[in-house]
């Protein structure tokens, strides 16, 4: 049933074959994670990625359970949340999963048709419709559980004129750090459990009315030692694209396999920032204590040009600068995207970042793959849980 959507175009009033219009997403609206201390996670986000202070809602505004800080960079919204006391159920998320994404919210012109169409449709629905008012208007959300413990909820904002929600003030900071450069979330990546992968590809299909545009198996994403599965599912109009992972059989343990362990269960694997200067971001982004996988090995770059083929003639940016940053490269047939990886940014392996500039390609750096894997497997190896 999974429809394969050979040419994508990311023009935003196409839609692509197949997907279905009973859900019509507007974009991203926010991704909201469950911290063990937001205040301190916050400015870890501001001083290390460059994320501005955005909104804030806590004991000051007259919440007593939980506190939020909302952070803002170009068109990306990440809101971290604490609870306040013992009684709070985001406790149990935390003791389970450490910090990570509890939900993916979805920008909506209709939160209660969202809910409906989906629920309707089998999803397992977390909270229903839900008006909340304030001086500057209301916001209309609903939820539905996806994968893990992971959320989506639906955001209907056009009868609002406030700074985030109602209940949240504008975040007044004295400590402002300079933007990276990053714009807006070019792609979020789930991790599924075994044999799960297809169950979800069907899930967002049908549920959700995605389609599934990219697919790569374990032949094509592998190392000696490990494997995985990948199958890319994007809404109607390409701004929303969800990568779904499971792990495969290989000789010693995946990342994702190691993800699933101290996750303790599915969720969110990574978030895939988009720059237009690459160069620029992550020579900040270093500068700011941000640490990335480690290089790939020399004859990674020596193979650039022959792998990028007719595309290298129109790459802007120098290798020997790439090489240097430990940006990696790849290409398809409509251009070539340039990608780095954090490490983990918490404790647990679990949850890191994507920096991505797109320059033509539509794909997902699937020729970085095996750099990018062994990689991993080494830092994997210094854990002690490869
Ligand atoms: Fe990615």
């Amino acid at each position: 049933m999974s429809k394969e959507v050979k040419s994508v175009d990311y023009g935003l009033e196409k839609i692509f074959e197949g997907a279905q219009d009973f859900l019509p997403l507007l974009g991203t609206d926010y991704v909201e994670f469950y911290v063990g201390n937001a205040k301190q996670s916050a400015h870890y986000y501001k001083t290390a990625f460059g994320f501005q202070s955005f909104a804030y809602k806590g004991l000051e505004t007259g919440s007593r359970d939980t506190v939020s800080y909302v952070l803002k960079q170009d068109k990306i919204k990440l809101v971290l949340t604490t609870p306040l006391n013992s009684k709070s159920p985001i406790n149990d998320h935390i003791v389970k999963h450490g910090d990570g994404v509890k939900v993916i919210a979805l920008w909506v012109d209709d939160a209660r048709k969202s809910w409906e169409e989906t629920t309707a449709r089998g999803a397992k629905s977390y909270m229903e419709p839900f008006v909340e008012q304030d001086e500057h208007g209301e916001v209309v959300r609903a939820g539905i559980y996806t994968y893990g413990e992971t959320v989506h909820m639906f955001v209907e904002r056009k009868n609002y004129n406030g700074i985030f929600l109602p209940g949240f003030q504008k975040w007044e900071s004295d400590y402002n750090p300079e933007p990276t450069g990053l714009k807006y979330i070019d792609h979020m990546v789930g991790n599924v459990g075994w044999g799960q992968m297809n169950t979800w590809v069907k899930w967002y299909e049908e549920v959700m009315g995605f389609v599934n545009f990219l697919s790569f198996d374990d032949k094509q994403i592998h190392t000696e030692y490990s494997a995985l599965m990948s199958k890319v599912m994007s809404n109607g109009n390409g701004r929303i694209k969800f990568p779904i992972n499971e792990p495969a059989e290989g000789i010693k343990r995946s990342q994702i396999e190691e993800y699933l362990d101290f996750y303790e269960g599915s969720g969110v694997q990574h978030l895939a920032l988009a720059t237009d200067d690459i160069i620029r971001t992550v020579a900040e982004l270093k500068a700011r204590g941000v640490e990335f996988l480690p290089p790939p090995p020399q004859t990674y770059y020596d193979d650039i040009p022959g792998r990028l083929g007719e595309h290298m003639e129109m790459m802007k940016e120098d290798l020997k600068e790439l090489q240097k940053l430990s940006i990696l490269v790849d290409a398809d047939e409509e251009g070539y995207l340039l990608q780095i990886f954090t490490k983990p940014v918490e404790d647990r392996p679990t949850l890191f970042y994507e920096i991505i500039q797109r320059m033509g390609a539509k794909g997902f750096g699937a020729g970085n793959f095996k750099a990018l894997f062994e990689s991993i497997e080494r830092e994997q190896a210094m854990r002690g849980t490869l």
